[in-house]
């Protein structure tokens, strides 16, 4: 077994000192440094990346380009703040958001620090360009942790419990589970009961015109990595478009080339008046956007949406770095070829291992769910899972109980992926084989 000694004394004070708010354990992983899509933790030892920081590291750790990005405008500028003054680099990035996001049209760009306040600040400028207060969003959504994403979520009891009331205005729906739907409806003759459930409200108790916005995760993220399917997709855009409320994409996760586009909405043929992107926006510098129809954008006066130390010089370098950089290295092709490749080895592995079960996902973003021997899903055997792999060498998570999320670095090299699936391969045989004792479940209590 590997040395873990110094990782589990930052784990030990890290208990001691560190809120338990923010983290979901899986393994006491205490990283210390790392490169593309090795990790290093630290005690010294080695670990492929199959979490790319829960999706915020699209180009890899520490890519040389944009540690240099860095190094050099940390030199020059280290914080000013848009509230005040101008600076360039925020506005070629924001050229460059207009460019790479879908839609043809004006586009201006709000500026912040994490994926919650991009979607806080997408719920103000909707409100205040419609004059409407509604906003739809769907049951098993996680759109972040400030109040207003937090009031968007709904996914988790303990993110809500004692510190309500939310904000008012939100109204929940079904997002779709076609595996799960509870309309037993099937995909060759489905009639998207799901949608009609909104298309109900409207015509009994939430009218249309007081909606604001439509804010959808375009493949459920925290719930298992969950692609809908696009006649959904579409026909809620055109159901929006009819009632002149405005579509939003949450692009936070799924959004800078991971599922094979730029952006996953893309996908489905629809554009969004709205996209909130941050995570793997600045290689995972803290940097949100928001990017939408210039119109949306100039209804909000200042100082409406102001975050001092939004637009920082260094992140937006290091944004314009990684777009480069996923351009440079055909990112999102790459992203295709190798998540095609980590589904075919799994369609071969589950021919011996059985406890495979249904694996779904586009590009790198790739759920694999652990079933038991009758088909359902076990979540201890996913945690236990996890945690061996962690002692083989391969950093991976769980979501929804039993779904493992493999979601590497786009950098990744064939020899690495191939190592991980043997890395997961070999965990999911010492499971097998009784190997992984029951006492680190105590440990892998993962998301709850
Ligand atoms: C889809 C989605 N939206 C929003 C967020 C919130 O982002 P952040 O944690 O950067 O605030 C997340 C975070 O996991 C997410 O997955």
């Amino acid at each position: 077994m590997r040395d873990v000694s110094k990782s589990l004394d930052i784990v030990a004070r890290d208990e001691r000192f560190i809120a338990p708010s923010s983290r979901s354990p899986y393994y006491p992983f205490a990283v210390a440094s790392g490169s593309g899509s090795t990790l290093r933790d630290a005690d010294g030892n080695e670990y492929i990346d199959f979490a790319a920081g829960a999706a915020s590291l699209n180009t890899g750790t520490c890519h040389p380009r944009i540690v240099a990005a860095i190094k050099e405008q940390a030199e020059r500028l280290l914080c000013y703040t848009i509230g005040y003054m101008y600076e360039e680099s925020s506005v070629e990035l924001a050229e460059k958001l207009a460019q790479i996001t879908p839609g043809d049209f004006p586009k201006k760009t709000a500026y912040g620090l994490s994926g919650s306040d991009a979607i806080d600040g997408a719920i103000k400028f909707a409100r205040k360009y419609t004059g409407r207060s509604g906003v739809i969003t769907f049951k098993t959504a996680y759109h972040g942790a400030t109040y207003g994403a937090l009031s968007a979520s709904a996914i988790s009891l303990n993110m809500r419990r004692g510190i309500g009331p939310m904000l008012p205005g939100f109204h929940h729906f079904s997002y779709p589970q076609c595996a799960k739907c509870p309309w037993h409806e099937k995909p060759e003759s489905c009639s998207l009961a799901c949608l009609e459930e909104i298309k109900t409200a409207f015509s009994l108790y939430l009218p249309p015109d007081e909606v604001a916005a439509v804010i959808i995760e375009p493949i459920g993220g925290d719930i298992g990595l969950v692609v809908p399917p696009a006649r959904w997709v579409r026909e809620l855009a055109a159901l929006c478009r009819e009632h002149g409320i405005l579509f939003v994409s949450d692009e936070v996760q799924q959004g800078m080339g991971r599922t094979g586009k730029w952006f996953a909405i893309e996908h489905f043929g629809v554009v969004p008046d709205i996209i909130a992107i941050a995570k793997s926006l600045a290689s995972g510098m803290p940097l949100s956007a928001v990017v939408m129809r210039a119109e949306i954008a100039d209804s909000l006066r200042d100082p409406g949406h102001c975050i001092t130390l939004a637009a920082n010089a260094v992140c937006c370098r290091a944004a314009l770095e990684t777009i480069k950089i996923i351009e440079d290295e055909n990112l999102i092709e790459k992203s295709v070829r190798t998540g095609e490749n980590i589904k075919a080895k799994l369609a071969e592995m589950k021919k011996a291992l059985p406890l495979l079960g249904e694996t779904r996902g586009l590009g790198l973003t790739i759920a694999q769910e652990i079933v038991d021997e009758n088909g359902e899903p076990d979540r201890g055997a996913c945690a236990k899972i996890c945690y061996r792999c962690w002692e083989r060498g391969l950093i991976i998570t769980f979501l929804s109980d039993n779904v493992l999320r493999i979601q590497p670095p786009l950098v990744i090299t064939d020899e690495e992926t191939e190592r991980a699936l043997e890395i997961l391969r070999e965990s999911i045989e010492d499971y097998r084989n009784g190997l992984i004792g029951d006492e680190v479940l105590e440990f892998a209590r993962g998301w709850a």
